[in-house]
């Protein structure tokens, strides 16, 4: 038996098989879950994203485009899963994007507006927009999750404006978990170990990131996919169900480093 037998629930983020929706994808699946997918429109996205899905072993995926920075595509996929399915449990919201050429060493405090805006609206406002659009069709209760880093917190060069959206999402987090817990929903984060990805190689520096976690982390060593996937899992499930409003470090424990 899985923890998350007979639940269903939408996985937005997964771009190939090295992104951390990829892994918590793989997590649920294997607990039992149903899951459901979005891609950046664009016929390039969707292949990469179906190629993706195929290596889940999920046979005739649910797939649906999505560019969470626009209202009308969140209402088409949320309109689309309650006529379809009628409700789901579980959200998963794992994206982010900021233009590459402000994160960078030395350039945070030239960002430009419309850098900053974008990294804010398609990083942390879409985590409101979407749970929203979710709780809709949760009337059951749900559980929804996001991811973060550590950059929210601390000034970890390179990281930027980013650290600024993240630091957004988690304190969007926290409102969610407020406004959503009187419908059983619940709202929590993954502060998430850095781990190479599409969009972690558009961090400078990221390559010493990993070298420094490594040395210095509690269990040293980076994390995995599988890491995250496991504790998303274990988020998105009953299992967790008095939790609500908290960051959860998948870290290997650096952030309780001192150093
Ligand atoms: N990789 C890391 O080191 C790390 C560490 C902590 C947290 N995170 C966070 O994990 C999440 C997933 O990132 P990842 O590292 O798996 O990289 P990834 O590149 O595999 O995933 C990022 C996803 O964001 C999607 N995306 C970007 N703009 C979008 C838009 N407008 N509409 C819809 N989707 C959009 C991309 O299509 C992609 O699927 C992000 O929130 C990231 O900030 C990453």
């Amino acid at each position: 038996m899985g923890m998350m037998d007979g639940k269903r629930g939408l996985v937005v983020g997964i771009a190939n098989d090295r992104s951390f929706a990829y892994s918590i994808a793989e997590s649920l699946i294997r607990e039992g879950a149903e899951c459901l997918f979005t891609h950046l429109p664009g016929d390039k996205m969707a292949r990469r994203c179906g190629k993706a899905v195929s290596a889940l072993g999920v046979e005739d995926p649910w797939l649906c485009p999505l560019d969470a920075s626009s209202d009308e595509d969140l209402d088409a996929v949320f309109d689309r899963i309650g006529s379809e399915f009628g409700k789901i449990d579980f959200l998963v919201h794992s994206i982010a994007f900021a233009d590459r050429e402000w994160l960078q060493e030395g350039k945070f405090t030239k960002t430009p507006r419309e850098v900053y805006t974008q990294a804010m609206d398609i990083s942390a406002y879409t985590y409101a927009a979407m749970a929203n659009r979710a709780s809709e069709i949760m009337p059951d209760g749900g559980s929804v999750i996001a991811m973060s880093y550590y950059g929210a917190e601390k000034a970890v060069p390179g990281y930027n404006v980013m650290g600024v959206a993240k630091a957004a999402l988690e304190a969007t987090n926290r409102y969610l978990a407020l406004e959503l817990g009187a419908k059983n929903i619940r709202a929590n984060v993954i502060s998430g170990g850095p781990l190479r990805t599409m969009s972690s190689m558009a961090v400078g520096g990221f390559s010493e990131i990993l070298d420094w976690v490594e040395k210095k982390s509690p269990l040293q060593r980076n994390i995995t996919g599988a890491d995250v996937g496991d504790s998303a899992a274990w988020l998105l499930s009953d299992l967790s169900r008095g939790v609500t409003g908290q960051v959860l470090y998948v870290d290997s424990g650096y952030s309780i480093v001192g150093l």
